[in-house]
């Protein structure tokens, strides 16, 4: 039987496409979207949709309660560049959601969670190349302290309390239909924008700041795929790899459909965050104990972002 799910931040980046792609797989009456502000038509339009501020515990529960809901994926946080401007709002965002939902898991209101953490966990202490799954954690970031601690705290949950929480550590997730806001990663989405509407663009990162990252497409398999699996011995927060690439490199795929385009390099604040995150992921073990394997390379990401920003290539 089809699990009854609910997202919590379907109006925001990756919520949005998660909630109409579960939508496809287990049918629009079984997958009620919700947030604190309106989603996109589509989202809106083709199930049901609460309004919802996570932060209340009561309200998550009475819709739980209505819509008899097994599966929650949380999927409201505040992103790393943000969150730097607001520390104590970000950190008190990003736990108190996930100590809501964990308590009702705790309590039985919820059967299996999915809590996504990021590359953000790492830090200049970490190993830069091929970051294992378990190594130094050391972030210098608030958000990267909450996805840290938040892995902690699943990791608790689910030994002393039983709870089924799953993770994964997100790179920078690529997508043309919802815009993010506040990430460090925003660049290479921003970057397709500037190209098409002025064939420039400022870049806040400088030119050799190789990051992790993914197709939407492929983030949202990652998320299904693991939430689909019977449950694990132990809680983990699965590091996941797609590909790596530089605002250079990504600005040379672009000028081979836009041979003009031009990205001027003007690095702000967030550069230094990215500097304490890894430029690539070892991801084994996703591979190994749920069969992770991504399906978009960069010339095939560079593809589909302009031809869904239609773009003519
Ligand atoms: N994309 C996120 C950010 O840049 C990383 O999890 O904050």
């Amino acid at each position: 039987m089809n699990p009854k799910i609910l997202i919590i931040g379907a109006s925001g980046q990756i919520g949005t496409e998660l909630t109409l792609k579960l939508r496809q797989i287990y049918g629009n009456e079984n997958v009620v979207a919700s947030d604190i502000r309106n989603g996109n038509y589509e989202v809106m339009q083709s199930g049901e949709f609460e309004i919802l501020d996570a932060t209340k515990s009561e309200r998550i529960l009475e819709i739980i309660q209505k819509h008899k809901i097994q599966h929650v994926y949380l999927m409201a946080a505040m992103l790393s560049a943000l969150a730097e401007r607001h520390p104590k709002k970000a950190w008190e965002l990003n736990m108190t959601t996930l100590f809501n939902v964990l308590d009702l898991a705790k309590d039985r209101h919820i059967e299996r969670v999915f809590w996504p953490s990021s590359i953000a966990v790492f830090g200049p202490s970490s190993p830069k190349q091929n970051t294992p799954q378990d190594t130094i954690m050391n972030p210098s970031t608030v958000y990267g302290i909450s996805k840290v601690a938040g892995e902690n705290w699943c990791a608790y949950y689910n030994k002393r309390y039983g709870v089924d929480v799953r993770s994964i550590r997100y790179p920078g997730i690529i997508s043309y239909k919802t815009n993010p806001g506040g990430g460090t990663t925003d660049y290479a989405i921003e970057i397709f924008h500037g190209a098409i509407k002025y064939k420039e663009y400022q870049c806040f990162l400088k030119e050799d700041a190789t990051l992790p990252m993914m197709y939407m497409d492929d983030g949202i398999d990652a998320t299904i795929k693991l939430m689909q699996q019977k449950p694990f011995a132990e809680y983990n927060s699965y590091n996941v790899a797609a590909i790596s690439f530089s605002p250079e490199e990504i600005t040379g795929k672009i000028q081979k459909y836009i041979a003009d385009f031009k990205v001027i390099y003007k690095p702000d604040s967030r550069q230094e965050i990215a500097e304490s995150w890894p430029q690539s992921i070892d991801d084994s073990k996703a591979r190994n104990d749920w069969e992770w394997n991504p399906k978009f390379d960069l010339d095939t990401l560079v593809k589909e972002m302009l031809q869904g920003l239609h773009y003519k290539i």
